[in-house]
């Protein structure tokens, strides 16, 4: 398959697929890139939740950190997020992450990558 069928696959009218429902656990948030940009899908209870996977603090990636009370924690220098509106919590996090909400559809979770919920 070439890279662009792979591509053409992913998307369906405005919605872009980030991963599988299987790919994100409530351990284990998932990293998706699309288009040079990378987005951090976290599961907590039933719930999922997308956010930009750059911290808006730094280099760290929202999705290799902590997730407790709806929040993760970045892996750098332990500011918080809160996954729900993208906003800081725990400095030294000081600037929102973008997020979005997911689409669950057909076992795979989308979104409209051009329409971030506003902050
Ligand atoms: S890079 Fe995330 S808290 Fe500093």
């Amino acid at each position: 398959m070439t890279m662009a069928q792979t591509k053409e696959a992913m998307t369906t009218g405005a919605l872009t697929q980030l991963c599988r429902l299987e790919d994100v656990d409530e351990d284990m948030p998932f990293r998706a890139e699309i288009d040079g940009f990378a987005y951090a899908v976290f599961k907590v209870g039933d719930m999922f939740y997308v956010t930009a996977d750059l911290c808006s603090h730094g280099p760290g990636s929202l999705s290799e950190g902590f997730v407790e009370d709806c929040q993760v924690e970045c892996p750098f220098h332990q500011g918080k997020f809160d996954l729900r509106t993208g906003m800081p919590t725990e400095p030294p996090c000081e600037i929102p992450i973008k997020t979005w909400t997911p689409i669950v559809r057909d076992g795979a979770i989308f979104i409209d990558v051009a329409s971030p919920n506003p902050v």
